[in-house]
């Protein structure tokens, strides 16, 4: 298999005679749990935590943290996983907090963002003990601290600024401009500092930006990094940590760019201990929160293939039982994906002669492809398509839209798998409907 097309799928896969990963037969496990089915490679996620903790090891000289940015994809499995890895957890809702909590992650090593974090969620992040509450704007500075004298507690909190760095990805995954409804900006960054040294219920420990997403450059990030430590030194406000958020890019295609760990990491590094001693400081310590390049490549998506529309001259559109349901990034962002089709049996159909399809799902929509355009061998029904790189923004931004149940999740480690969410079901899509009352 090509070089570029491996580094798609799970570190564990293996091609021959069928496609399995962790030694599991993927056309088994679709006959067994049917499809969309998602599974996801436990050996290709610990795999990315020891790529952040081997480059942290060579380039950091202080103290260095990762956390697994939840929304992502969080499930009770993926939780507990993080919390045995010795990962930190990035939640940004009170039902991501109150997911967490359940599956036992322990509450000081979370983090809770949002930029419209509600009187509900500041409360009982605060009756949780959670961490580091990472307080987006002034307002919620204010409520925050309000609430804490009511519970009596000193509160440590990050600020997360907007270091007016962009970043060349999607329009709608860039969060790092001054035009960005995230963070303080220099002006309102200020005042929070005026405020927080007149509160004795706000501690502030730590600085943090987030530039965006799928992010190829380590450019912007040392900048960005350099800009809030020049204003931290400035103000004399040097943090116990500082964190560049996450936003590291990973490729989809054959076509796109690596996407190097180490590289991203070295420059946030060089650009944090310069600063550091230009200031004379002792370095932070640095927490990077990655989601996507974390679990994405782990995670792959399986479809069953169906009707297979021919318009000559014009397009033929290859339709599977997935789509905008469980993968809304093609429709929201024209996100790119590549697919592997197998027969039946599990074997890569490379044999048959290939033609050029758009991948398209069931859902009422033109706007409901999965692919474009790519070059497949000639599809029969019932086949299986593979597409790789599933793991990050899909289930987590999944709807029941036509009332399709989201599909089931398997994780895979070898010699075992696990159902760690089961398929919806029509009692679950049911459950929250009462009858009608009639007229009148
Ligand atoms: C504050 C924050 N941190 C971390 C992340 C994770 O980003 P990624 O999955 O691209 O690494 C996000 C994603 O949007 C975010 O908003």
């Amino acid at each position: 298999m090509d070089e570029r097309v491996k580094r798609l799928f799970p570190i564990t896969t293996t091609w021959q005679p069928t496609v399995q990963f962790a030694g599991h037969d993927v056309a088994a496990l679709a006959r067994r749990y049917g499809t969309p089915l998602y599974l996801y490679d436990q050996a290709t996620m610990d795999d990315a935590v020891a790529t952040y903790r081997h480059a942290f090891h060579l380039f950091y000289p202080g103290q260095s943290h990762l956390a697994y940015a939840a929304k992502a994809y969080l499930s009770t499995a993926i939780v507990q996983w993080a919390n045995a890895k010795g990962l930190e957890l990035d939640v940004v809702s009170l039902w991501e907090l109150q997911i967490a909590l359940h599956a036992g992650f322990p509450a000081p090593r979370i983090h809770f963002h949002g930029n419209n974090k509600t009187d509900e969620e500041l409360q009982a992040a605060l009756a949780a003990s959670v961490g580091q509450i990472v307080c987006d704007n002034e307002n919620e500075l204010r409520r925050l601290a309000h609430f804490a004298a009511g519970q009596g507690r000193c509160q440590p909190i990050w600020l997360r600024l907007t270091p007016d760095v962009d970043v060349h990805t999607h329009e709608y995954r860039r969060t790092g401009r001054r035009d960005s409804k995230f963070g303080f900006g220099w002006p309102e960054a200020e005042r929070a500092l005026a405020f927080l040294s007149k509160t004795e219920q706000l501690r502030l420990v730590g600085l943090h930006m987030h530039l965006g997403s799928q992010i190829f450059t380590a450019e912007p990030y040392a900048v960005a990094s350099q800009r809030i430590l020049r204003w931290a030194g400035e103000h004399d406000i040097w943090p116990e940590t500082f964190s560049p958020g996450g936003g590291w890019g990973v490729p989809y295609t054959p076509s796109d760019p690596g996407g190097d760990i180490g590289e991203m990491v070295q420059a946030i590094a060089a650009a944090v201990t310069a600063e550091s001693e230009r200031w004379q400081r002792q370095v932070p310590a640095l927490l990077l929160e990655p989601g996507r390049s974390l679990v994405g490549r782990a995670g792959v998506a399986v479809y069953r293939v169906g009707q297979r529309k021919a318009v000559p001259g014009v397009r033929t559109w290859l339709t599977v039982d997935g789509g905008m349901g469980d993968n809304l990034r093609p429709a929201l962002y024209g996100s790119r994906y590549y697919a592997l089709l197998l027969d039946q049996g599990g074997h890569i159909a490379d044999k048959r002669p290939a033609e050029t399809v758009q991948v398209v799902g069931p859902y009422c929509e033109s706007g409901d492809f999965l692919i474009k355009r790519i070059k497949l061998p000639q599809a029969r029904r019932d086949d299986l398509l593979l597409m790789p790189v599933s793991g990050a923004y899909h289930l987590s931004m999944s709807s029941n839209y036509n009332m399709h149940p989201r599909p089931a999740v398997l994780w895979l480690q070898r010699g075992r798998v696990t159902l760690v969410q089961r398929r919806e079901t029509l009692a679950d899509l049911k459950r929250r409907d009462a009858p009608w009352p009639e007229e009148g």
